[in-house]
């Protein structure tokens, strides 16, 4: 089964509904999914997914830095050639996420689209909008595999 990772850092748990939702996405495709706080994720984990989803909050108009430490680690988990999906929770200028896709370009990850932002906490139409990020990884990976 192709599997997905979705790592997170989230600060008061809007970006982590979202990567929950993403899981619910893929899941419900069939994919075998799982979320992490980016502190829990092994470079083991990463190593064995096929894509592997990033989100971080806006802090100070970029991604945090932790995260950022994160994403410079993925070149060491083969990323190069995998799927990847960035996303995360802002309040006005949100440049989170756009920064975590032009990072997985970099590594020579494939950036599926959309590069998804929502404002503060999630509502129930901005969660559905997450999983659909969630199927349609689901339906990529299922379709190179
Ligand atoms: C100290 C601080 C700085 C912030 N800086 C930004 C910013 O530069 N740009 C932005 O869009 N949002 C900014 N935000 C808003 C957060 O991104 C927003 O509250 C987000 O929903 C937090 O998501 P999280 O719970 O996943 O961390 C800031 C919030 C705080 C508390």
């Amino acid at each position: 089964m192709p599997k997905l990772v979705v790592v997170y850092l989230s600060t008061s748990g809007n970006t982590k509904a979202m990567a929950d939702a993403i899981v619910d996405g893929a899941v419900s495709r069939n994919i075998d999914a799982v979320a992490m706080n980016f502190h829990e994720a092994k470079i083991e984990d990463l190593k064995s997914a096929d894509a592997i989803a990033l989100g971080s909050s806006t802090f100070y108009y970029k991604m945090l830095p932790p995260m950022e430490k994160f994403i410079d680690s993925l070149s060491k988990a083969n990323a190069k050639g995998k799927f990847g999906a960035a996303f995360g929770s802002y309040g006005w200028s949100g440049e989170a996420p756009g920064m975590i896709a032009e990072k997985m370009r970099e590594i020579g990850m494939t950036v599926i689209d959309p590069v998804l932002r929502i404002q503060y906490q999630p509502t129930d139409k901005d969660l559905e909008e997450c999983k659909r990020l969630g199927k349609d990884i689901a339906n990529k990976m299922k379709k190179s595999g």
